[in-house]
């Protein structure tokens, strides 16, 4: 019996000592150093190379070791029948309302403009609005979205969400499918994409969504870069109509060094940093399932894979 954990390129040490920590019995593998494929029964996973998870005959469990698991999806070799499950964590839920908020708030207090009068040795206060005005509609209210939310309406923003389904969460308007779409985007100032990437929200992020928003919109994407047609956010704010972006998250990470992003005066990007999993506090998940996924009980944190996310 092993855990085996398939992250090429990433640093696990942090991960395999949290692991051997709570549990030193465990056996524990990486990829591609791995004793006898029949004995791994549970798969640690980040963008792993298509296909080398059907290697294992009898994994019985597959874990992101993230939140999202659109990488995961997109292998089209997957084992048919192995549970796929992903981290819900307080940690990466705080770190992403930390991020968001800072994006928000910089947007709304005019940070970028004040830098810029302090580069012109300018000495000039700007109207200010009261925070209740100032709309954040978040796209995605799930663990990520709802959680960021709250946050933002206990600061004062009016905070709105937009999901598959109705949400009844305190302080957040709740807007729903398809047809929910543009009474929410009509009042969002600043829209925050918190959404899995899936088949449907793939290009969501797109100049038919943006000439939705009001005049002088920001976007704060903290999702996938795959829900942005970057060349309408370039559009759209070269035209005027979006104010400018801070984006953590790109269709190709690294971002090339050529790609207008990094110098457009309008645009903030950070590398993927908005919220990263903590070992200290996603094994205890990892381990709760391993241990249910050897005994055949229900998981935690399930994947649905027909869904999506
Ligand atoms: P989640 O709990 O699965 O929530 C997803 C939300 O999106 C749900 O509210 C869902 O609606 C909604 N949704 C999905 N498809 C939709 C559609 N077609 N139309 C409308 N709403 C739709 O996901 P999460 O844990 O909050 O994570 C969200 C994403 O954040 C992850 O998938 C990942 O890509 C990203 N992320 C980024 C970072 C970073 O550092 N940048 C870190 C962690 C995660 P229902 O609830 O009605 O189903
Ligand atoms: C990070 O992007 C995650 O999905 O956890």
């Amino acid at each position: 019996m092993s855990l085996t954990i398939i992250c090429p390129g990433r640093d696990m040490s942090q991960w395999i000592s949290a692991l051997k920590d709570r549990a030193p019995q465990l056996k524990i593998e990486v990829w591609p150093d791995i004793a006898d494929p029949a004995a791994v029964e549970f798969a640690l996973v980040w963008k792993h190379p298509a296909g080398v998870l059907a290697g294992f005959p009898n994994l019985r469990c597959i874990s992101s070791l993230g939140a999202g698991v659109d990488a995961l999806l997109q292998d089209t070799g997957l084992p048919v029948g192995v549970s796929l499950v992903r981290i819900v964590d307080d940690e990466l839920k705080q770190s992403m309302a930390e991020y968001v908020c800072l994006g928000a708030l910089q947007h709304f207090r005019q940070f970028d403009e004040y830098r810029q009068q302090q580069a012109d040795c300018t000495w000039q206060a700007r109207p200010l609005r009261h925070i209740g005005t100032m709309r954040v509609g978040i796209l995605g209210l799930g663990e990520l979205g709802s959680h960021v939310g709250g946050k933002l309406a206990e600061m004062g923003f009016a905070v709105h969400g937009w999901s598959r389904s109705v949400k009844a969460c305190e302080g957040i308007t709740s807007y729903y499918g398809d047809e929910g779409l543009a009474a929410f985007l009509a009042v969002t100032d600043i829209l925050v994409c918190l959404l899995p990437l899936t088949p449907v929200t793939r290009d969501i992020l797109n100049s038919k969504l943006f000439r939705q928003l009001p005049n002088g919109a920001y976007l704060i994407n903290v999702a996938r870069g795959e829900h942005l047609v970057e060349e309408d956010l370039l559009a759209a704010i070269d035209a005027g109509h979006l104010s400018g972006a801070l984006l953590d998250v790109f269709k190709s990470e690294p971002l090339p060094q050529e790609h207008p992003f990094w110098r457009h005066p309008r645009i903030k990007i950070t590398p993927h940093i908005a919220s990263i999993t903590n070992p200290e506090s996603a094994v205890l998940q990892i381990l709760e399932n391993y241990s249910r996924a050897l005994s055949g009980q229900p998981l935690l944190n399930q994947v649905d894979s027909q869904r999506g996310y």
